[in-house]
């Protein structure tokens, strides 16, 4: 019954856009519209299929700082094991890969093959030393006839082959750009490029590149994860302040349109980057998460200063961007150079409110209750997600200094408590076992979740679809829960076993569904097993 009327709602959301890729198009579109409507509740069959993406999407992609020239297998490696030892990981970054830079060719077979000078153990290998680190996959396609330099092929005309191989590769999630698609009606090639993913069977955040083109935000959530809202944040190693307030300023405007496994995406962060101060750091990530943004890193993770890391693990920060309710904040009030960012409800009751400062001089600023939109009377308590001290109870609202181009993070609340909604971090992502000799065997390997929230979270409830060869058992332990995935290798033939496993789980606080999560098991059998065949 369920499944009938996602299938209704599908189709009904492509007879309704159909008609949306005739608009005029604006190449790159730079300030996007604010008039249009919010979208209806079908537009988020996706997500609540896959249950992909119900915070917003965080990682690394290497476009901001290295562009296409230098991107290789040894460099991904390096940010993997840099994402890892710098604590980023633990903070919730998960999804990291190449961008466009000659990852793959066509072969004469029309299928896509890994760039062996570039990635000598095949995408396929690379995927695998991300998921043994407990992170996930990230590619890069696009939906025209070649990418954006023209030096890759894109998915135009061979969608269902190319997804199988993203599948192959075990992509998580991909990137998928818009360059070179003269005369595509832009909705149908992304539903495409949906069902072909829906045929591979592999479930995969799609990330639509379009920068606005087409406006994404009306139609995008029945086939995305989340959608470029604008155009390029900066060109390769050449961070642009003015071009990062402008685009923030663009996807403010598009706050009724994000939501849990939907999201605006106003482009990868330009923290830590050349050129980019310390207060602008901490200016740029408050938007970034203010505003629910997906939050891919897009620095040298490699070789980054201290405070760069700090900004970009600040956990009171992650906590409202990764908040469960998913809402996205906007500007509520503008005085001369000072903005007031609100309406950015926390699971908790608590509300994230932001001002920023884009002057040339100190201002002090008060902010009400009532002009947050909550009740005037009850005093509050406030905590500042940067400097990290609590002040309350406060009646009627708070006085607040901020430096030129600086910002004021805070946390208003009735209670003097401020509980961090869940932050997850895997050990691994692959249990690869194998088994030898002709005699039945019993193996097992473990994947274990960690949560960095304040609360723990009930018992992930593992999917019904796993193979005969398979069974899988949840422990808790404080915060951690362990994955036991159980083999019997009885009457199994040699050959290669894969399956993916799918967890589900609930925030405790707001009851909201967590994202879904996945992992891949790998089996090798060497000989024929003896045993009932399966
Ligand atoms: C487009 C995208 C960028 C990057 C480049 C690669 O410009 O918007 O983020 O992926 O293509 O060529």
């Amino acid at each position: 019954m369920k499944k009938t009327w996602l299938i209704a709602a599908t189709v009904f959301c492509e007879l309704i856009f159909c008609a949306i890729s005739a608009l005029p198009l604006d190449h790159r579109l730079r300030a996007p519209s604010p008039s249009f409507g919010a979208q209806s509740p079908a537009d988020s069959v996706r997500a609540a299929e896959d249950g992909l993406a119900l915070t917003p999407p965080m990682g690394w992609y290497p476009w901001n700082i290295f562009g296409e020239e230098p991107q290789n297998e040894k460099l991904i490696k390096e940010i993997v094991d840099a994402l890892v030892s710098s604590g980023l990981k633990e903070a919730g970054y998960s999804y990291v890969g190449p961008d466009e830079g000659i990852c793959f060719y066509r072969g004469d077979d029309g299928l896509l093959t890994s760039n062996l000078e570039r990635y000598p153990s095949r995408l396929r290998g690379l995927g695998d030393y991300i998921h043994r680190k407990g992170l996930k996959y990230a590619l890069y396609t696009d939906a025209g006839s070649r990418t954006c330099s023209k030096a890759m092929p894109g998915t135009k005309d061979h969608e269902f082959e190319d997804m199988r191989r993203f599948a192959e590769w075990r992509a998580d999630y991909i990137k998928i750009d818009w360059c070179n698609t003269e005369g595509q009606d832009i909705v149908k090639t992304y539903t495409t490029l949906r069902d072909a993913q829906r045929a591979a069977g592999r479930p995969v955040i799609h990330s639509l590149c379009s920068w606005g083109e087409g406006y994404p935000w009306r139609w995008a959530a029945a086939v995305g994860h989340l959608w470029r809202t604008t155009g390029d944040i900066c060109a390769p190693g050449q961070a642009d302040w003015g071009q990062a307030m402008e685009i923030a300023s663009a996807n403010e405007k598009l706050s009724d349109f994000a939501g849990p496994g939907h999201w605006n995406d106003p482009d990868m962060m330009i923290v830590g980057m050349p050129g980019v101060s310390d207060t602008q750091n901490r200016t740029f990530f408050s938007l970034w998460c203010l505003m629910a943004a997906p939050l891919i890193a897009g620095n040298d993770l490699r070789s980054m200063s201290e405070s760069t890391v700090e900004t970009l693990t600040n956990f009171e920060a992650i906590a409202v961007d990764q908040d469960p309710l998913g809402v996205q904040g906007k500007i509520v009030r503008t005085e001369g150079a000072i903005s007031l960012w609100a309406e950015k409800p926390l699971f908790d009751g608590s509300q994230a409110v932001l001002v920023h400062n884009q002057g040339r001089h100190p201002a002090k600023k008060r902010v009400s209750w009532t002009e947050i939109g909550i009740d005037g009377a009850a005093p509050r308590y406030v905590r500042n997600l940067w400097t990290h001290e609590t002040t309350g109870p406060l009646p009627g609202g708070i006085t607040v200094d901020v430096a030129p181009g600086d910002v004021a993070m805070l946390r208003v609340s009735e209670k003097n408590d401020f509980p961090m909604p869940p932050i997850l971090m895997a050990d691994s992502y692959l249990v690869s076992l194998r088994s030898t000799g002709s005699a039945s065997q019993q193996l097992t390997g473990t994947i274990t979740i960690t949560n960095k929230g304040s609360a723990e979270i009930p018992p992930w409830r593992v999917g019904e679809v796993l193979p005969s060869w398979l069974t899988v058992t949840v422990m808790r332990k404080g915060k951690s829960q362990t994955f036991t995935n159980t083999i019997s290798t009885a009457g199994l033939k040699k050959g290669l076993y894969h399956a993916v496993v799918r967890a589900d789980n609930t925030e405790p606080v707001s009851g909201r569904p967590m994202s879904t999560l996945y992992y891949d098991v790998d089996l090798e059998v060497t000989q024929d097993v003896s045993g009932p065949s399966r």
